[in-house]
């Protein structure tokens, strides 16, 4: 079977890490088109793996991101953050699964100027996005056999907006999951949490900025933004995307860790096996993950693990590996 999914190589490091990904997918007989008009593309052929974008800070343009998500309606951002062998970080046991809320909070670009040197943000909190999320999070977390989801909030001081999300949660939970356990935790003492012993969270729930903030706390437990991977997903259509910016620091000088992206396009890969039931497709990806999980273990690895690969050769490096 083909399936055609839109590539969007983004800016800044994004041209490089997509293409290490698109060759490696070559290499493993999962091949990726790459279509013109992004939003009929992805309307069209329903999964997309996208680069980086830039969006400037303080003024210009909003967040084509964002836009995307909002667009698309791709509500539920999944990120997962585990622990890597061949990769050495501060704890060994970290299997998290982040889901975020992607399409409103204070993230719905509400912004106004009410006097001179007084500005408002609007968070929105619907009914029909937090219950939505809640049923989302609870039904992949069974899917997949996890035990817990916690909420993180701060419903104590936005008692409204994040009192609702924690309500749909709480009301999904006792209704329909009641086998998942279930907590709600304060953000900010589940910040420390995290920090001090991650083995305690299994699924996090989170409205969007949260989920945004809390995702790169948890890349951090795992060796960083190089190695974490994330999806965008909505009821027809899903893009799939590190966690990771366009980091104009290292852009363009063949530096970027490509692995964060190439997982985004093995959860890609895993999501269109499950739809449509491909044991081959799915068989590619886990030759990719094993791929990339051996070259991690002998040390092949680029600059931000400690390793001395760039881009481009960690690339060849899991390549290599598939044809042997
Ligand atoms: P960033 O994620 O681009 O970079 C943060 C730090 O991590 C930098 O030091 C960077 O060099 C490093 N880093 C990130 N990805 C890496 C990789 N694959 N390999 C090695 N090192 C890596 O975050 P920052 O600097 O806050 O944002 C830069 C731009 O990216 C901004 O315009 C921001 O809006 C945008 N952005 C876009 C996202 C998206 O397209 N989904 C997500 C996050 C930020």
């Amino acid at each position: 079977m083909t399936y055609q999914c839109v590539l969007i190589p983004g800016d800044g490091i994004g041209p490089e890490v997509t293409d290490a990904v698109r060759r490696v997918f070559a290499a493993a007989g999962a091949d990726t088109v790459l279509p013109k008009e992004t939003i009929d593309s992805i309307l069209e052929h329903h999964y997309a793996l996208k680069g980086p974008c830039t969006t400037p800070i303080g003024g210009g343009f909003s967040s084509i991101n964002v836009a995307l998500r909002k667009t698309l309606n791709l509500y539920g951002a999944v990120r997962p953050v585990r622990s890597l062998d061949g990769v050495s970080t501060r704890f060994e046991d970290v299997d998290i699964i982040v889901v975020r809320e992607n399409t409103e909070g204070l993230y719905s670009g509400i912004e106004n100027t009410i006097t001179e040197g007084v500005i408002t943000s609007i968070k929105v909190a619907t009914e029909l996005a937090c219950r939505r999320i809640a049923r989302f999070a609870f039904k992949y977390a069974s899917e997949r056999g996890r035990k817990k989801i916690s909420v993180f909030h701060k419903a104590n001081i936005m008692k409204l907006s994040d009192g609702l999300f924690l309500r749909c949660a709480k009301e999904v939970h006792e209704n329909e999951f009641p086998q998942i356990d279930y907590e709600e935790v304060i953000i900010d003492a589940g910040c420390m949490r995290l920090v001090q012993d991650p083995s305690q969270f299994d699924v996090i729930l989170c409205e969007n900025l949260y989920g945004d903030v809390i995702s790169d706390l948890c890349a951090g437990l795992v060796g960083g933004l190089g190695v974490t991977p994330g999806a965008n997903i909505g009821e027809e259509n899903a893009v799939f995307e590190a966690v990771h910016g366009s980091a104009p620091d290292i852009a363009g000088q063949n530096l970027a860790n490509p692995l964060a992206m190439l997982m985004s396009g093995v959860m890609m890969i895993n999501h269109i096996s499950d739809r449509h039931q491909d044991e081959s497709l799915r068989a590619a990806g886990a030759r990719i993950r094993d791929a990339y999980n051996s070259a991690l273990v002998a040390g092949e690895k680029t600059r931000d693990l400690g390793g001395s690969l760039g881009t481009k050769e960690f690339a060849d490096a899991i390549i290599a590996r598939m044809s042997q």
